[in-house]
C-alpha cells in the first residue's frame, strides 16, 4: 500500500545521537493495515524486524542492522484526539505535542511529558518518565499489534511494567495508547510546563544525547553517582561524558557508535570498581 521505504538508511540520522550504520530497509507503514502486513512478510522471511519511536532512548552500531527497522511517523500515527478527559493519541504522536493538547483541552496531569524527546509508542515500549513521573500512571488503554499483526486494546494496568519499561510490549508494537487526564486550569497547567522547562534547561546538556545513560540504581541518582566519581568530562573520542549532567553521554559531529559503546563500559567499570554497583543501561543497544 503506501509505505515509504528507503533503503541503506543510516541510522545516524534517526536517532538523536546521531551515530549508527545503515539498516538495510527503513518503512514507515502508511496505517495498522499496512504494518500487519510488513510485520507477516518479516516472519514468514525470518528477517529482523526493529520498531523505533524518534530513536532518543536507541544506539545502533556503527555495522548498522541487518534487516527492517518500522518507523510509525506518518501522519496517520501522530494523531492527538481529545474525549473529554482523555486523550487518544497515535504511536507517532511526539510527547510534547500531547503535552500541548492537553493544556490546551485543561487537562492536567500530563505536564511532565512536556520535555520528553520521544513518541507515545517509543515512552509506552519503555515506559518513560520524567519529574518523578513516568508514562503508565497516566495510561487508560494500550492499543497494540501482536507479533501475527493482530490488533487488540488492553487497560494499561494488565499490562506489567516497571521503571523504565513495559515487558508486556516485549515482542510487540504499541500502536497508541488512551491517556488520562484531570481537568485543571490552562494558567496552572502551563505554569507547570514552565517550570518543568526550566529544570530541564537547568540541569540537562542541549548537546546531542540520548537523554539518560543508565536507569538509576534503587536510591541513587546515577547522574550524581558518576559526579561524585569525578567522570563529567571523560572522552572516547567524540563521545564525552556531560559537564551538566554525568548520566548524559554528549556526542560531537564524528562521533561513532563505538565511542559512545566504550565510554560506557568505561563508565560501568569504574563504578563496579569504586562502588561495586552495576549500572544498567536505560538506552536500548
Ligand atoms: N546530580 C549531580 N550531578 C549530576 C547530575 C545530577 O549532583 O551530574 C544531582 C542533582 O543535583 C540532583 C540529583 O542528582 O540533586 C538528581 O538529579 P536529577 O534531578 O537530574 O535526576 P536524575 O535522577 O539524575 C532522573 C531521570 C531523568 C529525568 C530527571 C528529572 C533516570 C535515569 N533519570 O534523573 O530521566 O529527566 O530525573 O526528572 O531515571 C531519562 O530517562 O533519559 C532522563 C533524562
Amino acid at each position: 500500500a503506501g509505505a515509504r521505504l528507503l533503503r541503506d538508511e543510516p541510522m545516524s540520522k534517526r536517532t538523536t545521537w546521531r551515530v549508527g550504520g545503515p539498516v538495510d530497509v527503513w518503512v514507515e507503514p502508511a496505517d495498522e493495515e499496512d504494518l500487519a502486513r510488513v510485520v507477516r512478510e518479516c516472519r514468514e522471511a525470518r528477517v529482523p524486524v526493529l520498531v523505533v519511536g524518534r530513536g532518543s532512548n536507541l544506539l545502533v552500531t556503527d555495522s548498522g542492522f541487518r534487516g527492517v527497522v518500522v518507523a510509525l511517523h506518518g501522519e496517520g500515527w501522530q494523531r492527538v484526539e481529545v474525549d473529554g478527559t482523555r486523550l487518544r493519541c497515535g504511536a507517532g504522536a511526539r510527547l510534547k505535542v500531547v503535552a500541548g493538547v492537553a493544556r490546551d483541552a485543561g487537562l492536567g496531569g500530563l505536564e511532565f511529558l512536556e520535555g520528553i524527546p520521544g513518541s507515545v509508542g517509543g515512552a509506552l515500549r519503555m515506559n518513560a518518565g520524567a519529574m518523578g513521573r513516568c508514562v503508565f500512571e497516566v495510561v487508560e488503554r494500550v492499543r497494540l499489534m501482536d507479533g501475527d499483526g493482530s490488533v487488540k486494546e488492553v487497560e494499561g494496568s494488565r499490562l506489567p511494567v516497571r521503571y523504565r519499561s513495559c515487558d508486556g510490549l516485549e515482542g510487540r508494537i504499541a500502536l497508541g495508547a488512551v491517556l488520562r487526564g484531570e481537568p485543571a486550569s490552562r494558567e496552572e497547567i502551563q505554569a507547570r510546563m514552565q517550570e518543568y522547562s526550566r529544570r530541564r534547561w537547568a540541569t540537562q546538556p542541549a548537546a546531542p544525547s540520548a537523554g539518560c545513560v543508565f536507569k538509576n540504581p534503587a536510591g541513587v541518582s546515577a547522574g550524581r553517582l558518576l559526579d561524585e566519581l569525578g567522570c563529567k568530562g571523560w572522552r572516547e573520542g567524540g563521545a564525552r561524558v556531560s559537564e551538566v549532567h554525568a548520566n548524559f553521554i554528549v556526542t560531537e559531529p564524528g562521533a561513532t557508535a563505538a565511542d559512545v559503546l566504550r565510554l560506557i563500559r568505561r563508565l560501568q567499570e569504574h563504578v563496579k570498581r569504586e562502588r561495586g554497583l552495576t549500572l544498567e543501561p536505560e538506552v536500548r543497544i
